[in-house]
């Protein structure tokens, strides 16, 4: 089992979930999202009560309508490269955090 990242994250990456991460190179960044690599996520926990978004489930909490993202954190972890410091959120973050539907607005 690991961590997977979900739509909330589109659009917005907070990224105090790097902060708290213990595992170098967990953490992956696209554009607009960050995705877990699940072949090092440790599944600590300590990130999902850091993202503001909420978007942070453990594999088997992943909301039903939310389930591709699993795979989707897999696929795009071998592609994007590390995050291992926050840095500042996307401009326009908070104005996105409630909005539903945001796998359109994703950036591969
Ligand atoms: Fe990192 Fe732990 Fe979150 Fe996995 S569950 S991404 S190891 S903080
Ligand atoms: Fe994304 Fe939340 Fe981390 S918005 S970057 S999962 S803190």
């Amino acid at each position: 089992m690991a961590f997977v990242v979900g739509e909330a994250c589109i659009r917005c990456k907070y990224t105090d979930c790097v902060d708290v991460c213990p595992v170098d190179d967990c953490f992956r960044e696209g554009e607009n999202f960050l995705v877990i690599d699940p072949v090092t996520c440790i599944d600590c926990g300590l990130c999902v009560p850091e993202c503001p978004a909420d978007a942070i489930f453990a594999e088997d909490d992943v909301p039903a309508e939310q389930q591709e993202y699993i795979a989707l954190n897999a696929e795009l972890a071998q592609h994007w490269p590390p995050i291992n410091s926050p840095k500042p959120p996307l401009a326009d973050a908070d104005d996105w955090v409630d909005t539903g539907d945001k796998l359109q607005y994703l950036v591969r």
